[in-house]
């Protein structure tokens, strides 16, 4: 299966180092070119205990890329994590310029069937209006889930790797099949998965 993650900042770093980590094929895309580049130099912008040695080993083994190019990442993946800042305003609001944005830009990339996920903290109803930016940009069959992060700054990839929790929001069984999947093996060694609907 081919990943990509949009937004290559706390959050998607940790998403993308540590499911490449569990041998699927992921491409970490951000529109910070100089922050590419280093990272595609295995040099990580961010203290996270063992996030390093994750980038450099997955790097190495070829499952782990950086990229600007959001439209030959979406076009080749079949699963697209949204993962871009979500900053709050005075007024305590969201901004999702850039979840809206990177909506917008995986209308016009998709090419054949792709998840799209909403891993960004924002307000219930945004992954419905993410499917709807996509849906007037494409007739490409897609589908859209949340899946919000709850990894805290300082114990990230340890957080992501032990989840508590893994909350995935979908109409469709199949999408929530897929994503319990990929995050199945954060779960191998516990009693705790349960991928019941709710
Ligand atoms: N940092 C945390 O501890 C934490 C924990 C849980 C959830 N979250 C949520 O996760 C989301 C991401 O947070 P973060 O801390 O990783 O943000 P961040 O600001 O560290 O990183 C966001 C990245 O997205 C990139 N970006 C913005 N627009 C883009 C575009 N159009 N195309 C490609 N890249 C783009 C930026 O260049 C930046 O590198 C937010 O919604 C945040 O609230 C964060």
């Amino acid at each position: 299966m081919q990943i990509s993650v949009i937004g290559t900042g706390y959050v998607g770093l940790v998403t993308g180092a540590c499911l490449a980590n569990t041998g699927q094929d992921v491409v970490c895309v951000d529109k910070d070119a100089e922050l590419v580049e280093r990272l595609g130099g295995g040099e990580v912008h961010i203290y996270e205990s063992q996030l390093d040695e994750l980038v450099e080993e997955n790097l190495e083994d070829g499952r782990l890329e950086f990229t600007t190019d959001t439209q030959a990442a979406v076009a080749e993946s079949d699963v697209v994590f949204i993962a871009v800042g979500t900053p709050t305003g005075a007024d305590g609001a969201a901004d999702l310029s850039a979840v809206e944005a990177v909506a917008a830009e995986i209308g016009d990339s998709i090419d054949g069937y792709t998840i799209v996920v909403c891993k960004s903290t924002v307000p219930v109803g945004t992954t419905r209006g993410v499917g709807e930016i996509i849906e007037g940009r494409t007739d490409e069959p897609f589908d859209v889930a949340s899946n919000p992060e709850f990894l805290k700054e300082g114990a990230a990839v340890q957080d992501f790797q032990s989840p508590e929790r893994v909350v995935i929001g979908s109409d469709s069984a199949s999408v929530q099949q897929t994503l319990a999947d990929i995050y199945r093996p954060f779960f191998q060694r516990s009693e705790r998965f349960d991928s019941s609907p709710r």
